[in-house]
Order: C-alpha cells, then structure tokens, then sequence
C-alpha cells in the first residue's frame, strides 16, 4: 500500500475490531476508468482522494472494453461535428438518452481524447501522425478512435500511469458494503472490509464517486467475468436514498462466444463488423439484410442482437445455438492489426483460428443503459455528496448505446464529476456523520460472518443469472417477467438462510453475499421497469407489445419506496433534430 505523504490520510488500526479509520476530502469507489479519471481530475486539483476497488486495478472491467473511444475528431471524415454525433447518439437511443447528457459528452469528446493523449495514450495512428477512426455500427462517420481491439486496455494503463504519477492512493482489495449517510440524508464516507485479511475500513469523506460498474454479471451470458458488474452501484446508491433509471434497458451485444461454457459470453468486439466481418445463420446464409438493409452488419446493437436471437430462434442457428461472425475473408495482415485480441482470445478459449474458420457467436448481456439516478449537469444524485459516474450512471444511452460512447463517457464525466465533488466539498460548512449508521454497518457485516445457513451464495446467485436469462433477455413478455418476479421473490426468502464463509484464501465468500444481494436488488429494479414499459423500443422488446409507445417516450425511475415512476425527458434541440436521420425499421421483431 502506497500512501502520499501530501494525503491527510489518517490510519488508526484498532487491533481489537481490526477497523482502520481512513478519512479524505473525495473517497471513489471503483478503480476503472471512470473512477481513476475522476480520481486524476482531483489530485491534479490538489485535492485528497483515494480510491477503493475490488479487484486489482490493472485487471478492472475497463480493460476488458475492445473496440473504441468515439469523437467527432474528424480525422478521416472531415464533414463530422459534434452535432452529428449528438444526433446518432439521441437518434440512436430511441428518444430515451437525455439530450443534456449527450450534448455534454459529444461536445466535451475531443477534450476528452486529448487528455488521453497528454496522459500518454497510445492510440492508432495513420502514416502522418493523424489519430485513425474506425467505423463502429451506426454512427454517419468514423468517430471510432482505438488501439487495436484492446483500447480499453490501452486506457485503463495510461488512467493508473497517470493516477501513479500523481500518487492518488489506491486500494484495490477493499470491498465496499454501504456508503454512509448522516441524518440529513448527506454522505459522509463508506463502510467496507478487505477481501484478503477482512480488516474492516471505515472512511470519512466529504463527497463519495460511485464508479462501481452496472449490472450485467446477472445475466448467464454475459461479457462481465465472475464477481463483476454485479449490480454493487445500485445497492450502494439506493440503500444510501438514491433511485436508479432505467435498469431494464440492458444492452444485449450480438456476439459473445458460446463455449467453452464457463467462458460464454466473452466478448468478439464490433470491431470485428467495423473491419467487414460477415453475419451469417446456420444454413450459411447472410441475413442482416433482412434486418437492416441499408446498414447490414453495421446496424445498431439492438438491431443486430435481435436479428441474431431470431434466426437462432426460428431454426436457423449453427449446431450450438449460434450465428456465424467471419473475419476469415479479411487480409490476415487487417486481424492481426486491427483484431488482434479477438484472434488470440479465439486461439486460446477454442483452439480456433480466425483467419481460417468463422466464429460461432450469440448474444450476450453487455452493459447497463440505465442505472443510477443522476443530474445531466454533473452526475449527482438525489443524495447530496455522491456522484454516480460510468456504467452505473444513467442518462446518456437510453435504449440502445452505440459502441464507443462508453469509453468517451469516462472521460468526459470523469472530468466534470471530479470537478463537481471537490466544489461540493469545499462548500460543505462541516462533516455531519451518524454514529448508529456506522453501527447499522459494522452490525451487517458481523451478522453475515456469523451466517450458518444451509443455503449456498453462489447456487443463489446462478439462480437469479437463470431468471433474469429466462425472462428478462433479448425478448420479453408480461407472463415471463411476473414469474420472474415470482422466482426472485422465492430466492429472496432464501437469503435468509446462507451460510457465509470465509477461508484461508481469504474474505471472497463474505463479498459474493454482498454480491448476492445486489444482483437481487438490480434484479427487482429490472424486471419491474420492464414489466412497466409495455413496448418495444431498442434493446427492450416486449413481445406482446410489438410498436413503440409514443406514451412511453420517457425514463423510468425506480426506487423500493416509490416502485416505478415515469420522468419526462427534455426536449431536444432544434440544431441537433435537424441532424437526425431516419433509418428503416423493416424487419424488427420477427418472432
Ligand atoms: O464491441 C466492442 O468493442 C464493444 C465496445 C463497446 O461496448 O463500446
């Protein structure tokens, strides 16, 4: 562990609870790209943080993020503006991405890449030095810039170099099990324990990012690896006072790998359709065509999910359930520059060479559209003091999120939100905590150590992955979502009855119980906002409700409390209205 000596950082270690107190100014919890970018923006402003993880930072979901980071930077296509990429985005979304979001992220885009590249990034470049733009599905021009089919990997090591310049202090074995509020409902800090000795943490701070990922893990195909994405965001959040949007808008990409089965869903990029990979079902046929005539295989990600689902669903899959992606007419020389990762991971998990074979694909739960309520400004949330940034933010994707705007996301409200805490924190007069919540805290985690059920975490946590897989996937309808709630209303009485219990390799299984319990909350929040909108739109197809609602043209907010509620979303402007494209919709749902 690496302290700044510059940090006011205290360390009291109680040898009798094992509990080290920490306090600094900002406390980000999740050390991906948006909670390290946030974290830079700070310690480049001299103020405290620190950041807490749960898994290693060089090994963080951001890594793992393939294909690209988009802005209208114009270096292949010079007729591109943010304009446009604010009209593909909101186009793109269904109407559902909050115009305000997406104007702050399109027009911050290109500051965004520049930090990058002050930080060091190496991106792909064309033979005059130009930053080089790929085309990723449905954007009007290349705005894609990338490093191979490793860009996220390429961010998450410029953001820790950077973060290791400024010396912002990382701890990335602390699991986060509630973040403090104070009687007016203000942050304070945040309640956790270390996964490796369960030393418990309690830290005080101003001002709390919650950059801790969304909620696709809880899906059984998925591009989350184990014990990510695991719905830890809008527990946090929303036991905190805090309310989520939209967490049935669940982007299904179109191609996760089918075997081996404890690796399904591992992400092909899009890059590999950017470079003029092929689409086709089981009977060799290419079928985009009949989905998206104008744009094939570079339609939008719901569009191409769907389109998949159903040739699988209607007979015409490969042997094991799949379509075709083929790269292998493609010069080797464009896939071992462009595709690199897909050809190793291909390799590796299959013994399969691209070049040569098409790869057999379905889709796979990808990434949170919706999630935690936040302001288009800055990223706060309902609870004063706490931010909510990247994947388990909402605002900027509505229905369908195009590739590449995650990426550019981190960075632009990385910014913003690291800016917008520390003022927070400069105006706050004083620290107001509460005692008995810090009790409530340390209470849960003794009573789940002390947990000596018959029920297994993890055979519960398979259970919710199997009902959110059988109602809640690509295509949905009323019957299927109400026994989902039935199901999860089983499995909850369930949790009553665990039996936790950590080893010599340490605190994990006392972290999969916390697991368990997000999964659940974000599953309750997703099936009944899906369960709500009673259309189809973008990623959410409902069978029994084919069309598009116009009625439905909003977000929905969910809390306990208050179940679903519609919020209205602002208008959008006329310049970027303008700019929007009408694209056939021919051969939506086929089913
Ligand atoms: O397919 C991909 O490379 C994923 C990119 C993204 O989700 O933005």
């Amino acid at each position: 562990m690496h302290w700044s000596n510059r940090s006011r950082v205290l360390t009291v270690l109680c040898v009798k609870t094992s509990e080290r107190q920490l306090s600094t100014t900002v406390l980000v919890i999740g050390t991906g790209g948006s909670g390290l970018r946030a974290a830079i923006e700070l310690a480049e402003a001299g103020v405290d943080v620190l950041a807490l993880g749960k898994r290693p930072k060089s090994d963080a979901h951001t890594s793992l993020a393939a294909g690209g980071i988009n802005a209208s930077l114009a270096t292949m296509d010079p007729e591109d503006t943010w304009q446009q990429h604010a009209a593909d985005t909101l186009k793109e979304s269904y109407l559902l991405a909050n115009p305000e979001t997406v104007e702050v992220v399109t027009k911050g885009a290109a500051r965004g890449i520049d930090d990058l590249e002050r930080y060091g990034m190496p991106f792909a470049r064309e033979e005059d030095g130009r930053i080089s733009q790929r085309f990723f599905g449905a954007h009007t021009y290349r705005r894609t810039a990338f490093a191979g089919d490793y860009t996220g990997l390429e961010i998450q090591r410029t953001l820790i170099n950077r973060a290791a310049q400024l010396q912002v202090p990382i701890l990335d074995t602390v699991y986060v099990t509630r973040i403090l509020v104070n009687d007016d409902g203000a942050v304070f800090g945040a309640y956790g324990f270390d996964l490796e000795d369960g030393t418990r943490y309690l830290i005080h701070a101003d001002a709390v990012i919650l950059a801790a990922g969304g909620h696709n893990r809880i899906w059984r195909r998925t591009s989350s690896r184990r014990d990510e994405n695991t719905g830890d965001s809008f527990r946090l959040a929303v036991e905190a006072g805090g309310r989520l949007r939209d967490p049935e808008l669940v982007q299904f990409h179109p191609s996760g790998i089918i075997e081996p089965e404890n690796a399904a869903g591992t992400l092909i990029s899009e890059a590999a359709r950017g470079e003029g990979g092929i689409l086709r079902n089981g009977l060799g046929e290419r079928f985009m065509h009949k989905y998206d005539p104008e744009r094939l295989e570079l339609s939008t990600r719901d569009r191409v999910a769907l389109a998949c689902y159903t040739e699988i669903k209607e007979g015409r899959g490969t042997p094991n359930g799949g379509v075709w992606l083929d790269v292998s007419h493609l010069p080797r020389e464009v896939i071992m520059t462009r595709l690199p990762r897909v050809y190793q991971t291909m390799l590796e998990l299959q013994m399969l060479d691209i070049t040569k074979e098409p790869i057999e694909i379905a889709p796979t739960a990808h990434y949170s559209m919706g999630g935690v309520w936040v302001r288009s400004s800055d990223h706060s949330t309902d609870v004063p003091g706490l931010y909510a940034i990247g994947e388990a933010s909402s605002g900027l994707h509505g229905a369908n999120r195009l590739g590449g705007n995650s990426l550019i996301e981190l960075l632009v409200f990385g910014r913003i939100v690291g800016r917008a805490a520390a003022a927070y924190s400069a105006a706050l007069p004083a620290q107001q905590r509460s005692a008995a919540l810090v009790e409530t805290a340390r209470a849960e985690i003794a009573e789940l150590l002390a947990a000596s059920g018959t029920e297994n975490v993890r055979a519960l946590q398979r259970a919710i992955r199997d009902v959110m897989t059988e109602y809640a996937g690509v295509v949905r309808d009323e019957e299927g979502l109400r026994h989902g709630l039935a199901e999860l209303d089983a499995i909850e009485a369930r949790m009553a009855d665990i039996g936790v219990h950590p080893d010599i390799a340490g605190y994990h299984d006392l972290a999969h119980a916390f697991d368990l319990k997000s999964a659940a909350l974000a599953a309750r929040a997703t099936l009944e906002a899906a369960l709500e909108r009673r259309e189809t739109r973008g990623c959410h197809n409902r069978s029994d409700y084919p069309d598009l609602d116009p009625e439905l043209q909003v977000n929905l907010v969910w809390s306990p409390e208050t179940g679903v509620v519609r919020e209205q979303i602002p208008p959008i402007p006329d310049e970027i209205a303008a700019l929007m494209r009408e694209v056939s919709v021919v051969g939506k749902l086929v089913e």
